[in-house]
């Protein structure tokens, strides 16, 4: 591998989705491998005590850096923390050319296409055959990906969507957080600002409590969606979480294959209390690590923001 390919491959990996754009990994590039790491500088305290969704998104990172690696015709082999020792390194990934992986490849080319909608989706229900694709998708890195079809499941989802909306909306600390990445229209992290301005947004939303209004956005979003799909694992450890990234990721691509995009609903699952009734309800024995809802966007992709490689990337010399 070319010191060129693994650029390339690294910009690549970090299109992949995280939680407010925040973008939390770095990754060392050393003769032998690839290694990620957490990027605890990235964090979100309030939203995401624990790291967890912080060290999903680095797991969706992940996953495009094998896709990436796999469509330029290399074998991939991946160690998932593989120091005991170092928690903050999450894997080691070596790329030789070799036998890649095709299913892997077949989805290296979405990984310029999936983006995240914000906005209600086109009522068209989804292709034929799509949700036992997606569904193998997931078992691909062992996580499970849950439909919730029926109108009654998804009330008691929206229910608790809107009690966690309120209360994250009710607390200050989440909302300064939330306005903290509200960033002006050159950053290249972070949410965008709104026609408003960041400023103006960035006040408002640290200012003012919007858990109605979300809670009743959401419900119509969970009731009126194509697809609600719920992804658990069966254990809740870091390794879990970077499984479940790249389940997601496995997922979001091969949607947008399709030309389908994800909007997330995260908020029941920030919330430990009600993260629990979600796991009761709807994924008993395992637990839930993502909710998105997945069909047609109405709207255009917003301009993409991303860090340069030269960022979060340390090339070590041979
Ligand atoms: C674990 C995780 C949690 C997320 N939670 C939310 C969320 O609660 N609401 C939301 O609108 N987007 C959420 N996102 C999507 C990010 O906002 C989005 O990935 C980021 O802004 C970058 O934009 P892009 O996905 O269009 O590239 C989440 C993404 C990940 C990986």
């Amino acid at each position: 591998m070319t010191i060129v390919q693994v650029d390339g491959w690294l910009r690549l990996a970090a299109l992949a989705p995280s939680p407010l754009n925040t973008q939390p990994w770095r990754f060392r590039v050393t003769p032998a491998a690839i290694e990620l790491f957490d990027e605890p500088a990235r964090a979100l305290p309030i939203a995401d005590p624990d790291g967890r969704e912080r060290t999903i998104a680095c797991g969706c990172a992940l996953l495009n850096l094998r896709a990436a690696g796999a469509a330029a015709g290399c074998d991939e082999r991946v160690t998932l923390c593989p120091e005991p020792a170092d928690p903050g390194l999450l894997a080691r990934v070596t790329l030789t050319e070799g036998m890649p992986d095709t299913a892997l490849a077949a989805l290296a080319p979405a990984i310029e296409r999936r983006w995240t909608t914000r906005h209600a989706l086109r009522a068209h229900p989804l292709p034929p055959g799509l949700l036992s694709a997606l569904a193998a998708q997931a078992a691909a890195e062992g996580a499970e990906l849950l439909p919730l079809d029926d109108r009654a499941a998804r009330q008691s989802f929206a229910d608790l969507c809107a009690e966690a909306d309120r209360r994250q909306h009710h607390d200050a600390a989440w909302r300064h957080e939330v306005a903290r990445w509200i960033r002006p229209g050159r950053s290249n992290d972070g949410l965008p600002a709104s026609r408003l301005g960041g400023r103006a947004l960035r006040f408002l939303v640290d200012h003012f409590d919007f858990g109605a209004t979300s809670a009743s956005r959401d419900e119509v979003y969970i009731l009126h969606a194509p697809a609600l799909l719920l992804l658990a694992t069966p254990g809740d450890e870091p390794h879990d979480w970077l499984r479940a990234g790249q389940a997601l990721q496995r997922v979001l691509l091969r949607a947008a294959l399709e030309g389908l995009q994800a909007g997330y609903l995260q908020q029941p699952l920030q919330l430990p209390d009600l993260r629990e009734r979600v796991a009761d309800a709807f994924s008993p024995g395992r637990r839930p690590q993502v909710c998105i809802r997945l069909g047609r966007p109405v709207e255009d992709p917003p301009p993409r923001r991303r860090r340069p490689v030269a960022e979060f990337a340390e090339f070590l010399p041979a």
